[in-house]
This record gives C-alpha cells, sequence and structure tokens, in this order.
C-alpha cells in the first residue's frame, strides 16, 4: 500500500499529493509518470510524476477532478493509502542544452511543465514559461514556476490575472523576441494542438505531452494508441511526449471522448453511493 503523506488543495478541484512510494522517487525523472489504483475494484488512471523525493521516498501528484476516480482520489485523506502505484512509466527524453525554451503550461499541465522547466534551466537553458487558465483562481503552482524559470507570462480566459485572453495569444511576439529553440507544451488537447499550429508557422520544434487514454501502461493493450507522422505509437511507451508538428490531435480529441457515456454513468454512480452512505450515517 502506498500511503498518502500531505495532501493540499492548490485551486477548486485541483489537488496535490505527496505519496508514500520509495521505489518509483529513487527512479523517477521530470516527464514519468505512474498508474495508480485506489483500491482493489478501482480504475487504472494515469497521472504524472510532478516532483520527487528520493529521501523521502516519496513522489508527488497534482490532478483535476474529472471524473469518478480523480474525484474519489480527492476524498482521501493523508494517512489513507493507494493500492497500486505502478512506474516510473514513459520514455524520457534527457534534457539539453539549447539555448532558450518556451515551456507552455495550459490548467493543470502546468505541473508537469514545471519539474521539466526546473531541468532544462539546471543544464543551462533559458527557460521562459507562459502559464494559461480560466481564471485567476485556476492558476496553480504560481511560486515553484516563478522559482523555476527565468520568466514567467500569465494568460486567463477572462482577464482576472495576466494577459485577457489565450496562451497562444502571446506566442508569436515571444518567438520573435526569444527566438526559442524549442516550445514544450502541454495541457488540453485544444491548447496543445493550437500551440503547433502556431508554432509550424515559425518553424520551432515543439514537444506536446500526449494525455490518451491508459489501461496497461506496458504497450500490449492499444488503449493509448496515437497517430504521430502517420505512424501509430503507443502513449504509454513511446511517449508521452511527442513532436507536436506530427500528431494527429483530431483523432487523439475524439477517442478521448468515446467513453464520455459510460464516464458520466460512473461518476453518477460514486455520487448516489456517496449519498446513500450519508444518509445511512445521518439516519
Ligand atoms: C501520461 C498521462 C499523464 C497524466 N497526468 C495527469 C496529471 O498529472 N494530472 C491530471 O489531473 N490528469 C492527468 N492525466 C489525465 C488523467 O489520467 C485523467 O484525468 C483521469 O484518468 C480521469 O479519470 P476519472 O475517472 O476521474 O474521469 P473520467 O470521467 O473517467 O474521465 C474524464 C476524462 O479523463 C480522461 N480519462 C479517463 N480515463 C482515463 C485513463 N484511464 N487514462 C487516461 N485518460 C483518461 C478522458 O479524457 C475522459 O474524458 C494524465 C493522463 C496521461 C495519459
Ligand atoms: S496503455 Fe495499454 S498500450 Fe499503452
Amino acid at each position: 500500500m502506498y500511503k498518502i503523506l500531505a495532501k493540499e488543495e492548490l485551486a477548486p478541484r485541483i489537488k496535490k499529493m505527496w505519496v508514500e512510494a520509495p521505489r518509483v522517487a529513487r527512479q523517477a525523472k521530470p516527464g514519468h509518470f505512474i498508474i495508480i489504483r485506489l483500491h482493489e475494484r478501482g480504475e487504472r488512471i494515469p497521472l504524472t510524476i510532478a516532483d520527487m523525493d528520493p529521501e523521502r521516498g516519496a513522489i508527488m501528484m497534482v490532478f483535476q477532478e474529472m471524473g469518478k476516480t480523480t474525484e474519489e482520489l480527492g476524498s482521501y485523506r493523508v494517512g489513507d493509502a493507494l493500492a497500486d502505484v505502478l512506474g516510473p512509466l514513459g520514455k524520457i527524453v534527457p534534457p539539453r542544452r539549447v539555448g532558450t525554451v518556451l515551456c507552455v503550461g495550459g490548467g493543470v499541465g502546468v505541473a508537469p511543465i514545471y519539474p521539466r522547466a526546473r531541468e532544462l534551466c539546471q543544464v543551462g537553458n533559458r527557460v521562459v514559461a507562459v502559464v494559461g487558465s480560466r481564471c485567476k483562481d485556476l492558476l496553480i503552482m504560481q511560486k515553484e514556476m516563478e522559482e523555476a524559470c527565468h520568466e514567467v507570462h500569465y494568460c486567463t480566459d477572462d482577464g482576472s490575472f495576466g494577459h485577457h485572453g489565450l496562451v497562444t495569444d502571446l506566442l508569436p511576439q515571444l518567438i520573435e523576441l526569444e527566438r526559442p529553440a524549442e516550445v514544450l507544451a502541454i495541457g488540453p488537447v485544444p491548447m496543445m494542438r493550437a500551440v503547433a499550429q502556431v508554432t509550424r508557422q515559425y518553424n520551432v520544434p515543439t514537444i506536446v505531452s500526449l494525455n490518451a487514454m491508459m489501461v496497461d501502461g506496458t504497450g500490449m493493450c492499444g488503449a493509448c494508441r496515437v497517430t504521430v507522422g502517420g505512424e501509430v505509437r503507443f502513449t504509454c511507451v513511446d511517449g508521452p511526449e511527442f513532436d507536436g508538428h506530427q500528431v494527429d490531435f483530431a483523432q487523439l480529441a475524439s477517442r478521448l471522448r468515446q467513453f464520455a457515456e459510460e464516464e458520466r454513468l460512473a461518476l453518477q454512480r460514486y455520487h448516489e453511493r456517496k449519498e446513500g452512505c450519508q444518509c445511512q450515517t445521518n439516519g
């Protein structure tokens, strides 16, 4: 069992947890992810390792409550334990010194961008970040990003903090100014797709981290298949980072929607069970 050592709410429905997992913590590198299972009847979901502390034998996860499993995880408390933590998973490309790197993070995508930005800085790059969210209250890990990067620009959809608009609004002027050797974008699929469309016009190599549907995480089940440069690739073993200019984002978006009805029903049943338990306790 993997004990929860600390828990914090970073924003509405976005939580951070440190979990005891000594073997994973010792081997994890920025860009790795884990597949967790909350309990014996739970489904397996992938989450990025947002930070690691090998001495304490712990890893950090930052997650957004999107449906049944992430909502149930959000209800876990310090001292509770997860049944399984499988990892570290994913193919890691060691950070290279290339000059300037633009890191673009959207929503909860800021959590996986943070350890990558920090290591890109540590190997001698200038790292400029663009962080976006729907509103000021949903901006997470500002302090960590400002410590890890040389410069951070903020955007909110409603204008409550930083630039009023999307992260892609700022990209053309930042690309002209900074002349980045690379762009790294992690966030919702429409954001990564839009970033890749902008950077393609400027010929700037762009890495994206794909959040494809996953089950086994070993390249066996095929659930996480994506098309990159016309070839089928498995996100769990070949990724999750890929060349953003080669990804078939329309296919990825459509595959992520394919179980929408089952996901809605699973969440509804979870709420009904929870309400049932509360009635029994109160009654
Ligand atoms: C490599 C990788 C790293 C990720 N890292 C993070 C992270 O650090 N923080 C975070 O908040 N989210 C992360 N995600 C997304 C996270 O796995 C989903 O939000 C989670 O699985 C939703 O499960 P649910 O039961 O709460 O919601 P559901 O209602 O089941 O699903 C909500 C949406 O989440 C996606 N999803 C559902 N099941 C899976 C699954 N088994 N695998 C992948 N996506 C799924 C689908 O788009 C779905 O529409 C990552 C995904 C991948 C592939
Ligand atoms: S999750 Fe099964 S092949 Fe990748």
